[in-house]
């Protein structure tokens, strides 16, 4: 066999550079190598839609590599079998499937209206905390509906035991050393396990499943039956904190968004008039007709995707594109230089909802959008979280203006590490009149 080719290598030390800007790495990277670059020995990055879609749906060559978030605890005997996983995957989506989320936005609409109503008026606020409690409210209620309230102050724990874990540090431990904040984060899963395991027992000897996505995970299959309680307990830390913790990045940048781009804000409180005053009463048809408020949504989710930068691992040497990816490489697939690539949308870096919209004010799909990836792994969350962020975007337009605080100081640190996210964002509240 001839001589193998490789994608580009980005010359300079881009280790440092890495660490310095990520953004700007990625975007320097596609401009100088093209579709696919060679960051270090044996870390390639995807950098357009095309490359980056194949490599999602390629899953047997570009693997997933396991949750390290909350890998399964010991006690359950280690990771599922690939049977146990689709059917655990296909039994959420069952609670979480997009007609499983509209039958359900007359209960998530109080609480994204609760958080707006709260929100005082007049001062720069902290804001990302007190919308990722109301995010983390809804998740944990659509997860566990009348069970929400035993497990909401586990959720919590879970989320920070997260925050913890993600913190860029010095050193990459291996796996399996028990540092501080991997025993903090065993701890807290165990104590969230503790507190759901007598539910999903008194749901399964009460014979009363419940409608909501555990109610989902606890009904037997025709194919494969009843899921082990295990394998129930070990998903469920993950799915909990993916309810709320992208969601209220996204809602960072969204609301950002409506602070810089007031006449933006305006048509979107206009379209919003039209949601009842009750919030419990609203429906998906209310929600389908926020056309405009869904384009502002997903065109901040195109330029700032929380979920900026996707990790495949490759087990054998794998063709992709003109080149060869050596067996043991990591692919870095980024939805955030596919989204910026003005072959898939013109002026990629000007904030225009109206691309997604079509003449008439429909909906219109201008191109490559990744944000909740592709493929198997694809987001499993997507309607729920669209649904959530258009009700929380709508209702804060109707009743605030949104403003940055005056001064020379950003408002917000933008983070790269762990996702792509506007930490300790202030922002000003003043009532709509
Ligand atoms: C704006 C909000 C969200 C964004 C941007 C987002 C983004 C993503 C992305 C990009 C992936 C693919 C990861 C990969 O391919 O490696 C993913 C996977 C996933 N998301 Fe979300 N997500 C959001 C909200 C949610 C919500 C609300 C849930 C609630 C259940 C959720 C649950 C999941 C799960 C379980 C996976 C893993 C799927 C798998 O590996 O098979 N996400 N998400």
């Amino acid at each position: 066999m001839g001589r193998r080719n490789k994608p580009p290598r980005l010359p300079g030390g881009n280790f440092a550079a890495w660490n310095r800007d990520r953004l700007a790495l990625a975007r320097r990277g596609a401009d100088e190598c093209g579709d696919v670059w060679q960051m270090e020995p044996g870390v390639y990055v995807t950098a357009t839609a095309g490359l980056c879609e194949e490599v999602l749906h390629r899953a047997q060559d570009f693997a997933k590599g396991p949750s390290p978030l909350f890998p399964p605890l010991k006690r359950s005997g280690g990771a599922p079998a690939p049977e146990e996983r689709a059917h655990a995957h296909a039994a959420r989506m069952r609670g979480l499937r997009p007609q499983a989320v509209a039958a359900r936005i007359g209960e998530i609409a109080p609480g994204t209206a609760r958080c707006v109503d709260q929100w005082p008026t007049g001062q720069d606020i902290e804001i990302l905390p007190p919308v990722r409690h109301a995010l983390e409210e809804i998740g944990v209620r659509y997860l566990f509906s009348e069970d929400a309230p035993t497990l909401l102050p586990f959720a919590s724990r879970l989320f920070l035991a997260r925050e913890v874990l993600v913190r860029p540090s010095r050193w990459v431990w291996p796996r399996w050393v028990p540092t501080p904040a991997r025993r903090f984060r065993t701890r807290q899963q165990i104590a969230f396990t503790h507190a759901l395991r007598p539910i999903v027992r008194r749901r399964r000897s009460s014979g009363h499943l419940g409608d909501d996505v555990l109610g989902q995970m606890l009904r037997p299959s025709s194919g494969y039956g009843l899921l082990p309680e295990e394998a129930i307990l070990d998903s469920l830390p993950g799915i909990t904190v993916a309810t709320f913790e992208t969601p209220s990045r996204a809602a960072g940048w969204i609301l950002l968004h409506l602070a810089r781009y007031p006449e933006a804000a305006d048509r979107v409180a206009a379209e919003a008039a039209l949601l009842p005053a009750d919030p419990a009463a609203t429906t998906s048809t209310h929600l389908e007709s926020l056309h405009y408020t869904r384009a502002v949504v997903r065109e901040v989710l195109r330029l700032h995707p929380p979920s900026w930068l996707l990790t495949r691992h490759t087990a054998r040497p794998t063709r992709l594109a003109d080149y060869t990816i050596d067996a043991g490489s990591t692919v870095l697939v980024c939805p955030y230089t596919a989204h910026r690539d003005a072959r898939e949308h013109s002026e990629p870096d000007r904030f225009q909802p109206e691309r997604w919209l079509d003449e008439s004010g429909s909906p219109a799909k201008p191109g490559a959008f990744l944000s909740f990836g592709t493929g198997p792994h694809g987001c499993e969350g997507a309607a729920l979280a669209m649904a959530m962020l258009t009700l929380l975007t709508a209702q804060t337009a109707r009743r605030h203006h949104v403003s940055e605080p005056p001064g020379p100081e950003p408002s917000y640190r933008l983070t790269t590490f762990g996702g792509l996210a506007t930490d300790g964002l202030r922002l000003r509240a003043t009532l709509r009149s």
